[in-house]
């Protein structure tokens, strides 16, 4: 039996109360025009028919040129790029292509919710293991414990939902050199890696070679260009681990929807978009942070992705659950408690909180949060 997931739950009550949705990861603000003339126009051009199964040339090249030119990297779009129906497709199948009943795979708690029912749809076993708390950074020696003989992956995701922490270059070298004597894939989800701040570069594991060697890279457009509820992204991987992707690809979604592929095929010509990206969201970041030193919630560190954690144990005795909650029906803010991304409810008295929001509607949460 699976319920219904916390994003749904708080997003609802959320609703109900009128208040400020800060919990769901979404913009409130709209996407470039011209992106939206760009699917109007492939519409319009009779691009309305199944693309081809691992998705429209023109879109794989694109990419395989936008990683060439970010990362170093270059991969054939031919037999190395797969357009996939957003992100948690592309993990969830990259998962059914490599993992089989009885293998291990290797998650770092706290993390994305999709990945542990996905590891065990597949007949997986979840192996947990958390990264360090309230720094949220990779204990290398409680995954070195963790690897087994029948460890058949690790999933690592930075920039990192929900801890907002970036990998450096030198945690992927120390990656590397553990799975060095291991056959143990890399599923490296890297929705967010357009959004990092001050200064500090996002270490793909596509420019590692010897990581990109053994990984599925997953990106995500909807993180990206502002269109979540487009639901597509693509997986870059070796041909030898694409084959065996888009072996499962093909029956489970088979084709991702035609006219935004060529639409995000034309966008990507200009890379100023997801270029600025990191700079757009470092200033509402730092509006963020700066109205929550108005308040008495302390603001963890947020090196990437969209997300601030915050500390409310000055604030209020409740569990994680509770204290948001509370903070939806009676201040008006809703938030997503960190609990949820550990197995087992682990508490910490913090909170997540999404700041891809207007302006307006950050100073609006400002204010009620100033109260408490
Ligand atoms: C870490 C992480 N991975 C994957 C996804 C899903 O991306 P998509 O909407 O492209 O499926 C999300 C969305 O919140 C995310 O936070």
């Amino acid at each position: 039996m699976v319920g219904t997931t916390i994003f749904t739950v708080m997003s609802a009550l959320a609703q109900q109360h009128g208040a400020v949705n800060l919990g769901q990861g979404f913009p409130d603000f709209e996407c470039d025009p011209v992106l939206l003339d760009a699917v109007n126009s492939a519409m319009r051009a009779g691009h309305n028919q199944y693309p081809p199964m691992a998705g429209v040339p023109a879109l794989r090249e694109a990419v395989a040129a936008k990683i060439e030119s970010l990362y170093g990297a270059r991969y054939d779009p031919g037999s190395e790029i797969t357009v996939t129906a957003g992100a948690t497709q592309a993990i969830f199948t990259a998962i059914l292509a490599c993992v089989h009943p009885g293998d291990e795979v290797i998650v770092l708690e706290p993390c994305y919710d999709s990945y542990c029912p996905n590891i065990e749809l597949a007949g997986g076993r979840v192996v947990r293991v958390p990264l360090t708390p309230r720094t949220f950074r990779p204990d290398f020696a409680a995954i070195a414990g963790a690897l087994s003989a029948r460890t058949r992956a690790i999933i690592v995701n930075s920039p990192h939902n929900p801890g907002a922490t970036v990998w450096s270059a030198e945690e992927m070298d120390r990656l590397a050199a553990l799975l060095r004597p291991t056959e143990v894939l890399l599923i490296s989800d890297e929705v967010y890696e357009h959004m990092v701040f001050d200064g500090q570069c996002h270490a793909s594991a596509s420019a590692h070679p010897e990581l990109a060697a053994r990984a599925f890279v997953v990106s995500s457009f909807g993180k990206t260009f502002h269109v979540t509820g487009w639901k597509i992204g693509t997986v870059a991987a070796p041909a030898a681990l694409t084959a065996e992707f888009r072996k499962v690809h093909q029956f489970n979604v088979f084709t991702v929807n035609t006219p935004m592929q060529f639409a995000l095929a034309s966008y990507l010509s200009d890379p100023a978009p997801y270029l600025g990206l990191s700079a757009f969201y470092q200033r509402k970041r730092d509006l963020f942070r700066e109205g929550l030193g108005a308040t008495r919630l302390r603001a963890l560190p947020s090196q990437g992705t969209y997300f601030q954690c915050v500390d409310y144990s000055a604030v209020s005795d409740l569990d994680e659950a509770g204290f948001c909650r509370w903070l939806t029906t009676d201040i008006g803010v809703a938030a997503i408690p960190l609990s949820v991304f550990y197995d087992g409810g682990f508490e910490q008295r913090i909170v997540r909180l999404c700041f891809a929001k207007r302006d307006e509607t950050l100073r609006v949460a400002l204010d009620r949060l100033a109260k408490i």
